[in-house]
Formats: structure tokens, sequence, C-alpha cells
């Protein structure tokens, strides 16, 4: 199966199979007038129309840009995606005045979506899920890191991850598992929170890679949640089961969860809003990439990360829409582009490199997603605007109009197909 798209104004896309840092994060590879040719799974060729007539045979498909932008499916290396319970109220009292930790204290938070998702059927959670996909691919992303994390005992906490499997199996959207099991301490063990680190440790874990679920593991390494050391011996733990490590770091307080990502290999450290000069220098110097969501520092009202100091000292930036009930509850990679060029100071070039390449980076795919290159992965946005920049500058709608994903058209004119 052959698929050509021709007519676009543009193809814009970062370039490399490895994290770029830097001034390269503001450097996008971009062609006029030229066509892309995928072939199965793969784009196999971009270039000039009358090159690509001269080599391949006529395509058993064809999609009109019609002026549009080409860029690289989106990858959202972070998001919450299984749940049930929206926490729409919480929402309102925040903005009466009361604090996400506040809320989080009286029972709600976490704590709120977990007793709604262990109550729920695992069809349901699937529906749900799928259902919020299907708006994921509607706004470009064709490849997403899954967290578990609201069930917070055994039986859901495979439930979740269960069905992230399914979905991943039913979903043209890709979807690499994380098990997120610290993600809060259960209420069950409020009294004795040392106590679910050692069930994490001798229960869970053995019981998730048994079943063969995750391919990562993420803590939230907070004040209040899992200190350093404990969050030190989850991942340490991880990484004996030959997964990969994401931390929720320095997102609400100072901890030093970006030094601690580092010292353990982390493929990436997330949130980094409190990170200090010191997080910054370490993760400037290793492989680690530091996955920033503005979307929640937005709905929060809080502080951002400082992107612009973090991209200055050479760190690998990538951005995640942060997806869940609480503190994010948006699917749309091209809303966090543009609050991490109008609310961060990036351009839309670092921007666009660090939701494609870098993202992929982040879950380890850098050598097969994240750029419009001969040999990646055939996942691919057409934006309805003429040029890369709409895609921050109509900004506050879908931009998005034409989705491929796997070499195939899953959303035609903004309707799944
Ligand atoms: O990344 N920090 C922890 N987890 C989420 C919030 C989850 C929730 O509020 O349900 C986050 O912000
Ligand atoms: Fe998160």
């Amino acid at each position: 199966m052959s698929l050509l798209i021709a007519g676009a104004h543009q193809v814009a896309t970062p370039q490399g199979r490895s994290a770029v840092r830097g001034p390269a994060l503001d450097r996008l590879t971009v062609r006029e007038g030229s066509v892309v040719r995928c072939e199965g799974d793969r784009i196999v060729f971009i270039g000039d129309p009358a090159e690509h007539e001269r080599r391949f045979p006529p395509a058993d498909d064809v999609l009109d840009a019609d002026g549009g932008c080409i860029l690289p499916g989106f990858v959202d290396p972070h998001t919450h995606p299984v749940w049930a319970g929206a926490r729409e109220a919480e929402f309102n009292r925040r903005l009466r005045g009361e604090s996400y930790m506040e809320i989080a204290a009286g029972g709600g938070g976490i704590n709120a979506t977990v007793r709604a998702t262990r109550v729920a059927s695992t069809e349901a959670l699937l529906a749900g899920t799928m259902e919020r996909l299907d708006t994921f691919l509607r706004h470009g992303t064709t490849t997403l890191e899954g967290k578990s994390g609201y069930g917070l005992d055994l039986d859901t906490e495979v439930r979740m991850l269960e069905v992230l499997r399914a979905a991943n199996e039913a979903h043209p959207v890709d979807i690499v598992p994380t098990c997120l099991a610290a993600h809060e301490v259960p209420p069950e063990h409020r009294d004795d929170p040392e106590r679910w680190v050692r069930r994490l440790i001798d229960e869970i874990h053995p019981e998730i890679a048994r079943r063969d679920l995750a391919e990562a593991v993420d803590a939230f390494c907070e004040t209040g949640v899992f200190d350093l050391e404990q969050t030190r011996r989850l991942l340490a733990d991880a990484l004996r089961h030959g997964w990969c490590i994401h931390l929720h770091a320095d997102e609400l307080t100072p901890l030093g969860g970006a030094e601690l990502a580092v010292e353990l290999g982390a493929a990436s450290a997330d949130h980094l809003v409190y990170v200090t000069d010191n997080g910054i220098a370490a993760l400037a110097g290793s492989p680690t990439v530091a996955v920033l969501l503005p979307g929640t520092s937005f709905f929060l009202r809080s502080p951002y990360a400082p992107a612009r100091r973090m991209i200055e000292a050479g760190c690998a930036v990538a951005l995640a829409t942060d997806f869940n009930p609480g503190s994010c509850p948006t699917e749309s990679m091209p809303a966090v582009l543009a609050l991490a060029c109008l609310a961060m100071g990036l351009t839309v070039e670092e921007a666009l490199t660090a939701a494609t390449l870098n993202a992929a980076a982040a879950l380890g795919r850098a050598d097969r997603l994240g750029s419009v290159e001969e040999g990646k992965a055939a996942d691919l946005v057409v934006l309805a605007g003429p040029t890369y920049h709409h895609l921050v500058y109509h900004w506050g709608v879908n931009p998005v109009r034409h989705v491929v994903k796997a070499g195939r058209v899953v959303v035609l004119d903004g309707e799944l197909i």
C-alpha cells in the first residue's frame, strides 16, 4: 500500500535520529513544493513531484494537502489517559481560591479519581480511553505515552495497563505504557506510606513484569507524596526489571527530582517547574530529556518551567500535554505549543522540535519517529494553514486538517475515518 501526499505548500520538520539541544532546537528543514510518499508504514520519498514521477509508479492513494503544511505527527510523551470521574467541581473550587494541594489534602485530587476508577468496569475505562484517543488523533497526536496510576491497588493498576494494551491494539494512536502505581499514597496506606513503597517493590512491580504490561515506571516525587529516598528505591527496582524511567520531578516544590532522574539514567524528567540551577546543569550534561508541561501550569495557574534557561543551558527539551482529569484536561498538543511559545518564550521552531523529535527521544523512539525523513514512520500531520507558523499562530482552534498514521489516512478534513 502506497500513499502520496501532494499539493502541500510546505513540508516542515526537525531532522535527526536523537534529541537535539541548544540552538539546534530552533532549526527546521523547510521544503516548498515537495511531495511525500509513504510505502507501508514508512516514508520513502520527500522531494520534487517530477522526480517522484520518474522514480515511482503511481501511488495507490493520493491525499491532497491543498496548500497546507506537512509536519511530523506529534508525539505526546506524558499523558494519564485512563480514568473515570471528571473533576470539574474541583476546578471550580480552584477558581474560587482553593489550591490543588489543599483540595488533595481534603480527599480530592488524585485520590478522588482513584475512587471513581476503582469502581469503574474495565469496559467503561476502555470506552473512555478510546474516546480520548480519538480527540488526541484529531489534534495530530500519532504516538503517546500513557500512564496507569489511578488504581493504586494491584487489581486496578493491572486493569489500567490492560486497558492501555487493548486501546493500543484497537486504535490507530500508538501507546507506550508506563506503570505509575507510585502516583500517590493510596488512602488505605496514608498512615504508613512506607508500606505502599514496599508493596510496590514486592508485589506490584513483579506482577506487572510477569504480565509484561509496561515499558517504563514513573513516580510522583514530591513533598507529601514520595520523598527522594523512596523514589530512588522505586526507580532502582524498575531498572532491575529492565524498565525505562520517567519521573514527575520538581513539579510543586524543588525537591531535587531532576538530579535524581539524571543519576538513575531516566529517559525523562517531567514538569520541572521548580528545577534548580543544579538540576538544569545535571540535565544539560545528560541524555535525560526534560519534558515540559505548560498546559498544567496554565490550568493550575502556577508558574511555568524555566524553559528558556533550560534550552540555553543545553537541555534536551520536549513538550507534552500531561492530559489528566485534575491538572490538565486537554488532549491538544497544538494548545500546548501555543502555551510553550506565548507563556514560556519558545519559538515556533523550538516548540515543534520539542513536540516531535525530542518527544520521541523521551520515549526512546527518535530513531523511528518525530521527523519527516525517509526511513522514518509515516506518521504525519497536514495543517490547514500554508506554513508551520499556523500551528501556533492560528491558536485556540484545531489547526490540524488531515492525519496520516503508519501510512494510512486516519483523519480527513478534521473527521476520523
Ligand atoms: O502530572 N502530578 C501528578 N499527576 C498529575 C496530576 C494528576 C491529577 O491531578 O489527577 C500531574 O500533574
Ligand atoms: Fe503527569
